[in-house]
C-alpha cells in the first residue's frame, strides 16, 4: 500500500473547477513530480491532499488511512507553500527548531534537534547561517529556510510547492540534486509540484503531467520525454521545444513541407489524414552531403544562429516554416542553405486536434514511397 492514494479527486473554488478528478497512487518513499504551467492546479492539488481546500471532494488515503473528516494538523504531512512564511523575530536554527518543539511532531531532546537541524540544514547549504535573522537573509537562502521549516518534520509525506523557484539557475541545479539526496535520506514519500520541466526531470521518480486540472500523463521521466501522450505533454517537456510540422499522410506515408517522406504508423492512419509531425531541436543534426536514405532529411535556409556557449540554436526556414535546430555545429551562418536529418525513431507521428495524441514514431519508408514521395 502506498503512502498516498488519491481517487476522483476534485476542487471548486465558486464556478471554477479546478480539478476534475485526480486519481494518483504513490509508493512507499517515491518522489513524485506534479508538473504543469501557471494555473494547472498544482497548487490546489497539494493544498486538497493537506486538507486545505474546502471546494475538494473525492479520497484521500494517507498510510492507508482515509482522510475524510480528518483536519490538516492530524494528516501526517508536512507542506511547503510557494510563499514562504517564516517567524521574522526568530533566527535560522530557532524557525527550524519550533516544529520539533510544538509537541506536534514527536518528543525531540535538544540534542536530538540539533542533529535534525544540522542534518537538513547541511543538505540545504544554511548550516553557516543558523544564527541570522529572516531580514538578513537573501531570497533564495529565506526559501530554503522556508523548506528547512518543512524537511525537520518527520512526516508520512512532504508536500513541496515549488520549492525551488526563488533560487537563481545555479543554485537551483545544485539544489536538485541536494533535494533528492534529501528524499533519499529521510525515506519519505515527497508529492512536489514544479512548472520547470527540468526539475520534473531531474527529481521525479515518476512525473504527472497536469493541464487544466487534469493528469493527462503519469511516468518516468524516460516514458514521458520518450513517449509524450499528445502535443502538449510534448512541448512542456523540453526546451526549445518539440518542432511540430504538419504533414498529410498517403499510403502511410507522409509528406512533410521540405519534400521528405516519412512513413506514418502505418496503414492504420488513413490516407488524407493530416497529422503533425514533432521532432526535438537536438534530435536534428546538420549534414553536409546528400543524406543517406535511412533518415528523415529536411531542407532549408538558416534565418538565425544564436550561440548558446558550447552549442548553437539555429532557426531554419523549411518550406516557409520556423524549425529549431540545436547543434554543436558552429560553423552554419545565417543565410546558408543547410539539409537537415533525424533518426526515424525521433520523429513523433501525432494525429489531428489541439492538443493532438500520439499515434507512435516514423519509420523507414517503403523504397517506392522514397522513389515517388507519397503520392
Ligand atoms: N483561492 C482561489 N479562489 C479562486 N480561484 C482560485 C483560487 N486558487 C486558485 N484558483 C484557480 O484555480 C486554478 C488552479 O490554481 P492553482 O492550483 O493555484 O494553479 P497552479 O498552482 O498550477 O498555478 C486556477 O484557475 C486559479 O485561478
Ligand atoms: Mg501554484
Amino acid at each position: 500500500m502506498g503512502s498516498l492514494a488519491i481517487r476522483g479527486l476534485t476542487a471548486r473554488y465558486g464556478k471554477t473547477v479546478a480539478l476534475h478528478g485526480i486519481d494518483l497512487e504513490l509508493t512507499d518513499r517515491e518522489f513524485f513530480v506534479v508538473l504543469g504551467p501557471s494555473g494547472a492546479g498544482k497548487t490546489t492539488t497539494l493544498k486538497s491532499v493537506a486538507g486545505l481546500v474546502d471546494g475538494a471532494a473525492g479520497e484521500v488515503r494517507i498510510a492507508g488511512r482515509d482522510m475524510t473528516g480528518v483536519e490538516p494538523y492530524d494528516r501526517g504531512v508536512a507542506m511547503a507553500f510557494e510563499s514562504y512564511a517564516l517567524y521574522p523575530q526568530r533566527t535560522v536554527e530557532q524557525n527550524l527548531a519550533s516544529p520539533l518543539r510544538s509537541g506536534r511532531n514527536g518528543t525531540w531532546t535538544p540534542a536530538q534537534q540539533a542533529e535534525r537541524i544540522r542534518q537538513v540544514t547541511t543538505t540545504l547549504g544554511i548550516d553557516h547561517l543558523l544564527g541570522r535573522y529572516p531580514r538578513e537573509l537573501s531570497n533564495g537562502q529565506r526559501q530554503r529556510t522556508a523548506l528547512g521549516r518543512v524537511l525537520v518534520r518527520p512526516a508520512e509525506v512532504y508536500l513541496l510547492d515549488e520549492p525551488l523557484s526563488h533560487l537563481d539557475a545555479k543554485l537551483r541545479a545544485a539544489m536538485r540534486a541536494e533535494l533528492k539526496q534529501l528524499g533519499d535520506l529521510s525515506g519519505t514519500t515527497t508529492l512536489y509540484v514544479t512548472h520547470d520541466y527540468q526539475e520534473a526531470l531531474a527529481l521525479g521518480d515518476r512525473i504527472g503531467v497536469l493541464r487544466e486540472g487534469r493528469l493527462v500523463q503519469v511516468g518516468t521521466p524516460t516514458q514521458v520525454w520518450t513517449e509524450p501522450v499528445d502535443t502538449f505533454v510534448a512541448r512542456t517537456i523540453g526546451q526549445p521545444e518539440m518542432n511540430l510540422l504538419d504533414a498529410v499522410v498517403d499510403g502511410g506515408a507522409a509528406r512533410t513541407p521540405g519534400g521528405g517522406v516519412v512513413l506514418g504508423v502505418g496503414p492504420e492512419v488513413p490516407a488524407g489524414d493530416a497529422v503533425r509531425l514533432g521532432i526535438r531541436p537536438r534530435d536534428l543534426e546538420i549534414v553536409d552531403r546528400q543524406a543517406p536514405d535511412d533518415r528523415l532529411v529536411l531542407r532549408g535556409r538558416v534565418v538565425l544562429a544564436e550561440r548558446l556557449g558550447r552549442s548553437v540554436e539555429l532557426s531554419i526556414d523549411v518550406a516557409g516554416v520556423q524549425v529549431i535546430a540545436v547543434t554543436a555545429d558552429h560553423r552554419t551562418r545565417e543565410g546558408d542553405s543547410v539539409t537537415l536529418v533525424a533518426e526515424w525513431a525521433n520523429v513523433h507521428v501525432f494525429g489531428a486536434g489541439e492538443p493532438a495524441p500520439r499515434l507512435g514514431a516514423a519509420c523507414r519508408p517503403e523504397p517506392a514511397q522514397l522513389a515517388g514521395g507519397a503520392r
